[in-house]
């Protein structure tokens, strides 16, 4: 892979720990806020592992298809059709033993992800109801879960599946980290700027946090956005690219507006 930036925390036990997990064979569930890395750190626990990651985007829309694939017509050597299946991403996961990354789990409708109850538990196996295949998840087989704890409220996720979990609780990263991430994963390498940028998405965030503004101002994504731009426009141009401008809200705008001249006159 090219390109791969470090996973960067001020907390060193999140990584570590995670890492001890899955050697214990443990799913892990990260709850945190959207874009506090959590994609980043199970695409880092995969890289370092050296094994593939196989995704799940859980929303209301996810059924068993999703999970487990799909019943398909091919065309074999003799020229005959014949019905295959297609394994979905939990199914080549368990038989590859990589890590099954399921983002959004609390997104899922709650009669979805029971199907999931013996990949998730000491059997790691399950029937595939399209097939009737038994399928037995090869060693090393792990499954990292994610769940985005917001300020406007957080579906809660059903117990028996979150009993299945061990629990990582990641914070926004800032300070120190946050300017080592905005320099290595950005074009922007001036510290003054670097500095007002962070101030200013310090106050997003909690402007955020109040209910203010959409979580997405705030977050490490808008942040890097912006801080590439600011290496090509002045700041409050790159600003309003990169973040005013994609708001619909007259109002949110206008509190963001206001922050700005706080930190840059
Ligand atoms: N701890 C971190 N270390 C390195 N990069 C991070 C970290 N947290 C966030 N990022 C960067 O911020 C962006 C959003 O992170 P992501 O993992 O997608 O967040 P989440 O999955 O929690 O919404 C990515 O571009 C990622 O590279
Ligand atoms: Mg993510």
């Amino acid at each position: 892979m090219t390109n791969f930036n470090k996973y960067l925390n001020n907390d060193e036990t999140i990584y570590n720990d995670a890492l001890s997990m899955i050697q214990l064979n443990k799913n892990i569930l990260l709850k945190g806020p959207t874009g506090s890395g959590k994609t980043k750190l199970a695409e880092t626990l995969a890289r370092d592992l050296n094994k593939p990651m196989h995704s799940v985007n859980c929303s209301v829309d996810l059924d068993a298809e999703s999970l487990l694939g799909f019943k398909t017509i091919e065309t074999n050597e003799h020229g005959h059709q014949e019905i295959v299946f297609i394994d979905g991403p939990v199914i080549k996961a368990m038989k590859n033993g990589d890590i099954l990354y399921i983002d959004e789990i609390n997104m899922a409708k709650p009669e979805t992800l029971p199907i999931l109850n013996g990949v998730l538990d000491f059997r790691r196996a399950l029937t595939n109801p399209f097939t009737g295949e038994v399928v037995q998840a090869k060693e090393g087989f792990s499954v990292v879960a994610a769940i985005n704890v917001g300020y406007i409220g957080t579906l809660p996720m059903n117990e028996a599946l979150k009993n299945r979990f061990v629990v990582l609780d990641i914070d926004y990263i800032d300070g120190e980290t946050l300017k080592m991430i905005i320099k290595e994963q950005s074009k922007l390498k001036d510290d003054e700027i670097i500095d007002s940028i962070i101030q200013f998405n310090k106050d997003l965030r909690i402007m955020s946090s109040q209910g203010q503004i959409s979580e997405e101002s705030a977050s490490i994504r808008a942040l890097i956005d912006l801080a590439d731009l600011t290496t090509v426009i002045p700041v409050r141009r790159a600003i309003k690219r990169a973040i005013i401008d994609k708001i619909d809200d007259e109002r949110e705008q206008q509190a963001i507006q206001n922050a700005i001249e706080l930190i840059f006159e």
